[in-house]
């Protein structure tokens, strides 16, 4: 057997949750692989919205197993509210929620940290959604972090203190910023109770053992690929590998174990934060998107940037993963357009080019933009990809062709059973 991935080919938000949500009746594991409450992952389904930024997207199916693997960073405090909210849906956990001890814990420091580093870098600040995301993975990757497995070590008050009096010190280093940590801590030591009660596993065996078994896993990855800490917009972006390849070093699984890899992009294209953002609209036109689109942050509610699809980024970040099936999500969004426009080349320092430049950060980078037939009207009673209006056929088969993969599935809602599924 195989892992499948599912993953945001552009800066996150393009519907992993609900994505996920869909797939995973067809498996018996859910697998989280990297990313941390930075994320938050959309579901709707019933009349009711679940907004995930740890648990892993298939939790509302009964049966199969949820995963948060080592790649993921956990912070204590955010992983109690979202299992409090669970309890709150009736959704019954317990055996079916698994930790793998390798993950790293966020500290209330690492969020303290982030927002002074944040507020100290003024005007050239990342955007960071102040979740303390880079500065764990800094602790991580400058073998200081302390992990999931430790909170059942008899040292671990003792190893934290120790962590924290080494952040409070680096703390001085920055200008002052208001952080609440008494309150913050008290919080996070319940949370660690909270940990503490759920079923810790070794992911990396637990995965194995049950790929050897025969059992079909999904791995969900949070951000998109142009977050991606080594092929994305640097320094605009997250502190993981959120490509194909940090399913394999999230969840200790080999790269020849992974299956079909499918990556989902908006029909647009969304940015939440700073940093380039070749196609982004700033006309009315951008504005129209945010709105027909809800465009707003599932963690932070901060608006986010809007433009049209960029291929040639696609084209890159489909490369980057070895994408097989692509989802396009929120077509529906784009219903109310005589036409619609899509990037497929740069003009990057008075050069054209369908490559992402390496200075794409410094120099100012200009999409070209083709405008194709949009089919204004409603796909709210579209239900089979043969029922699409041709001009929306006409614009998923340009997808197609110029990334040279299968578009597999359409979403034209927000809820869970608005997804056109393709046959073959
Ligand atoms: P994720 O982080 O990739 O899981 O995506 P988010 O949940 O942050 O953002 C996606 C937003 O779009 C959520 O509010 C979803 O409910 C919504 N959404 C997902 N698919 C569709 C769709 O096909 N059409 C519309 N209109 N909204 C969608
Ligand atoms: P999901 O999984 C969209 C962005 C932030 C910021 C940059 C760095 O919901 O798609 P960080 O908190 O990681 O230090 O922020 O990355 N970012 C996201 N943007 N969706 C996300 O997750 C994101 N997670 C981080 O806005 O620009
Ligand atoms: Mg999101």
């Amino acid at each position: 057997m195989k892992v499948d991935v599912v993953l945001g080919l552009q800066w996150g938000d393009e519907g992993k949750g609900k994505i996920v949500d869909y797939l995973a009746p067809n498996y018996a594991i859910v697998a989280r692989f990297q990313g941390g409450p930075n994320a938050g992952h959309t579901l709707k389904f019933d009349g009711k919205k679940f907004v995930l930024h740890t648990i892993p997207s298939g939790i509302f199916r009964p049966d199969l197993i949820n995963l948060i693997g080592s790649g993921v960073v956990i912070d204590p405090t955010t992983l109690a509210k979202e299992l409090a909210a669970l309890r709150q849906a009736q959704v019954d956990y317990q055996d079916r929620l698994l930790v793998a001890r390798k993950a790293n814990l966020i500290l209330p420091t690492h969020r303290y940290i982030d927002k002074a580093s944040e507020a100290a870098k003024g005007k050239e600040k990342i955007g960071s959604t102040l979740r303390g995301i880079g500065p764990t993975y800094m602790d991580k990757t400058g073998r200081n972090a302390l992990r999931v497995g430790d909170i059942m070590q008899s040292d671990f008050q003792a190893r934290y203190d120790k962590l924290k009096q080494k952040h409070l010190d680096l703390l001085k280093m920055y200008p002052p910023v208001d952080f609440d940590l008494a309150t913050a801590e008290a919080q996070w030591l319940e949370g660690v109770e909270t940990l503490r009660s759920l079923t810790l596993v070794d992911g990396e065996y637990y995965i194995n053992k049950a790929l050897a078994e025969g059992k079909k896993i999904l791995a969900e990855g949070a951000q998109g690929s142009m977050l991606d800490i080594d092929f994305g917009t640097y320094p605009f972006v997250t502190s993981s590998n959120t490509i194909t390849a940090g399913a394999c070093t999230g969840l200790g699984i080999a790269p020849n174990k992974i299956g079909e890899v499918i990556g989902i992009t908006k029909a647009y294209c969304t940015r939440v934060g700073a940093g380039p953002f070749p196609s982004e609209l700033f006309d009315e036109t951008g504005e129209f998107l945010r709105k027909e689109g809800q465009e707003f942050g599932a963690t932070t509610g901060r608006p986010r940037r809007c433009g049209w699809i960029d291929l040639p980024q696609l084209r890159y970040t489909c490369m980057l993963n070895g994408v097989t099936q692509i989802v396009v999500t929120k077509m529906d969004v784009l219903d109310k357009f005589d036409s619609i426009g899509a990037a497929t080349r740069y003009i990057h320092a008075g050069k054209e080019t369908a490559d992402l430049p390496y200075d794409v950060c410094t120099h100012d980078i200009e999409a070209k933009t083709i405008m194709i037939r949009g089919w204004n009207e409603s796909l709210e009673q579209v239900s089979t990809y043969e029922e699409l209006p041709e001009a929306a056929k006409d614009y998923l088969q340009n997808i197609e062709e110029y990334l040279d993969t299968p578009v597999t599935m359409v979403s034209t809602g927000p809820e869970r059973r608005k997804l056109i599924v393709r046959n073959n």
